[in-house]
């Protein structure tokens, strides 16, 4: 007889959100991409027990890179492995769901549900019980993009999520106007992966402007924003952002790389590339 594996390594992908971030709890699509940055975790069996300590990370802890979902996605995928069940997403993607809800209050399902499948999906939360989505496959290869840090949130996305939700019931006719805006963006989005129309700089200023009335980019980050919109660029936050201090990760898209690498250097920015469409969840040999 087979002897029962008692250690697993599982390793699941960090994320970004091209556009729907907020609106994307309200039950808006968003556009989500695994990325090249991946979190490993150890599951071991100990007599009837399941220890999972987390090995090794090169996603960005707190900065709007789905850090929590990957560990809650891998940590789930861990236990399945080691208890021999069936390899099933849906399963994992369900667990992971339920751990960030813990974390999280009211997450949309979105970081968990791209950590566990990769590549790129169009994701919407119809209801609690009713999550949809599929996977785009673009058309053309996806232009270079790169990740700046405007500084680690002060608040947790947990916060920010409640924040969203405060304005939208002291003004929801108001904040339902910025998410639709925000729809029609993802829409133009979509149309640009799978169609190759539109142009990225526009659709990721066009994303900001939104954000920033939704009130989730805080001063530092608004700052670093415009600085590479002088430069002839565009940037977005992706994820919940952050008003205190920082906002997180700033995602940008420059056609012309070397300008933006002296403007960060110029500034003393660390520039993250980053390469969309990541494997999801894994066993790792
Ligand atoms: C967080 O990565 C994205 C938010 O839309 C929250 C969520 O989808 O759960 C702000």
């Amino acid at each position: 007889m087979q002897k029962r594996a008692s250690k697993v390594r599982v390793s699941a992908p960090g994320k970004i959100i091209l556009t729907g971030e907020h609106a994307v709890v309200y039950g808006f699509p968003a556009i989500l991409a695994a990325v090249n940055k991946r979190l490993v975790v150890e599951g071991r069996r100990i007599g009837k027990q399941t220890k999972i300590k987390v090995l090794k990370s090169d996603i960005p802890i707190g900065a709007g890179m789905g850090s929590s979902a990957a560990l809650a996605v891998a940590s789930a995928a861990a236990q399945i492995a080691l208890e021999e069940k069936r390899w099933d997403l849906n399963n994992i993607n369900s667990i992971a769901y339920e751990s960030e809800k813990k974390y999280h209050g009211n997450p949309s399902g979105g970081d968990n549900t791209i950590s566990t499948y990769g590549g790129l999906l169009w994701y919407r939360k119809e209801a609690e019980s009713f999550k949809t989505f599929r996977r785009i496959i673009p058309k053309t290869n996806l232009p270079n993009l790169f990740l700046v840090n405007s500084g680690i949130p002060k608040e947790t996305t947990g916060e920010m999520v409640s924040k969203v939700a405060d304005l939208c019931s002291r003004n929801p006719k108001k904040i339902n106007r910025i998410l639709a805006k925000i729809e029609e963006v993802a829409r133009k989005f979509l149309n640009l992966l799978i169609e190759g129309n539109g142009d990225w700089n526009e659709l990721i200023n066009e994303n900001e402007k939104y954000l920033e009335l939704l009130g989730v980019v805080s001063e530092t980050g608004r700052n670093l924003i415009r600085g590479i919109k002088k430069i002839g660029g565009a940037a977005k936050i992706s994820g919940a952002g952050g008003i205190t201090n920082g906002s997180g990760m700033v995602l940008i898209y420059h056609r012309d790389e070397e300008k933006l690498r002296s403007f960060c250097e110029n500034n003393n920015l660390e520039i993250l590339p980053v390469k969309l469409g990541g494997e999801g969840v894994r066993v790792e040999k």
